[in-house]
């Protein structure tokens, strides 16, 4: 039978890195508060006029070589991402045009911290109905161009990179590959966390890059996540723990079969939580959170990437795929390994 595989990954975090100490004094935080809140020691930031785009295309480059493929074998290239070169048009066109692809279709995917899961849920789909045989998915942030630099409740938290994997839809005699997902949204809580421009009455031509005013870690910023950091938390751990058991009980699996768990990377608290629902030891659980910071979409193909380099898959391993985020956003997908 057919099933969607993963055959290529690849990863891109930009050079630049800013550890804790060396946040700005004025946000009167500490590395010790970070690492003990939030398990954060570090975060990479886009270089000036390096855009979400090029981010993208970088990891998806990987992505393709991995999988020993050219742009020219791909069908379609999805963007996940909340920080897009500008508002139109999609990051995804403007990444079809860097990889030097014509005609085939391109679009973002805007579901915050979930837009990889998202995307892989969607990605599936469609190729369950025939539309694509082999995709490549990416999820990409720079995360550091919307933050306020001087709220330290926020801006300690995220990072910039991106993730990306080449999806192929194909018979290779076993029942590995994606699973299924499971998705959900709550517009409810739209107000706890968010990145409202227009309240502040201000214009962002291009919030993710192109076109934005040049921000600096000394700015009080023009644009800003903002938060309430406590809820969103208590949410999250609530929510990651049903849509994890809802995956595994749809599919007829429990928590024992699972081998690897790749969480969101948004606080080590919250992946410990979900961690300990599943009664995994987080010796099987993909930890990034340390090094990337929250990276939004780009957390979880980053987060399987660093395991995958490790090489810490083998084919028929249970992967657990989770993320929750803004709107709220949350969602979980179930692959089973393939790729050797
Ligand atoms: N450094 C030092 N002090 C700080 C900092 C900082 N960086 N940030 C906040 N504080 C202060 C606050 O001002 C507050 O001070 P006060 O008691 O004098 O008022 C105190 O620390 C406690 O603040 P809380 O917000 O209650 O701290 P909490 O323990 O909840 O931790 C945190 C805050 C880390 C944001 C936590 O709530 C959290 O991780 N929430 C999840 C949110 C998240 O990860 N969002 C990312 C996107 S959504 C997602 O991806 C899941």
């Amino acid at each position: 039978m057919k099933h969607t595989h993963i055959i290529g990954l690849g990863g891109y975090l930009p050079e630049q890195i800013l550890h804790n100490k060396d946040l700005p004094a004025a946000l009167e935080t500490s590395d010790a508060w970070i690492r003990e809140r939030t398990g954060i020691e570090q975060r990479h930031i886009a270089a000036e006029g390096q855009f979400t785009s090029d981010l993208a295309t970088a990891a998806a480059k990987q992505a393709l070589e991995d999988a020993g493929l050219t742009i020219d074998d791909i069908d379609a290239i999805i963007v996940a991402t909340t920080t897009p070169d500008m508002v139109f048009p999609s990051t995804a066109s403007i990444v079809q045009f860097k990889l030097g692809a014509t005609s085939i279709p391109a679009w973002d995917i805007q579901a915050v911290c979930s837009g990889f899961v998202y995307g892989l849920a969607q990605v599936d789909g469609m190729m369950r109905g025939g539309m694509f045989e082999r995709v490549l998915l990416i999820g990409a942030e720079r995360m550091s161009h919307i933050l306020d630099w001087s709220d330290r409740s926020t801006c300690v938290l995220f990072g910039d990179g991106a993730g990306a994997v080449v999806l192929e839809y194909r018979d290779d005699g076993t029942e590995h590959g994606v699973i299924g997902s499971t998705l959900h949204a709550d517009g409810a809580y739209r107000d706890l966390l968010m990145a409202n421009h227009a309240q502040r009455n201000q214009v962002i031509p291009g919030f993710g890059g192109q076109n934005a005013p040049d921000l600096r870690l000394d700015s009080a910023g023009v644009a800003a996540v903002e938060m309430r950091g406590n809820e969103v938390f208590r949410t999250a751990v609530k929510q990651l723990g049903a849509v994890v058991d809802e995956v595994l009980e749809l599919h007829g699996l429990t928590h024992n079969d699972l081998d690897h768990l790749i969480p969101h990377q948004a606080n080590l608290r919250i992946i410990q939580a979900t961690a300990k629902k599943l009664k995994m030891s987080l010796d099987h659980v993909a930890v990034t959170v340390n090094k990337h910071a929250n990276t939004s979409a780009a957390s979880v193909p980053l987060a399987m990437h660093a395991l995958y380099q490790q090489n810490a898959f083998k084919a028929g391993d249970l992967l657990l795929l989770e993320a929750f985020g803004a709107g709220f956003v949350w969602g979980a997908n179930l692959v089973r390994w393939s790729k050797q």
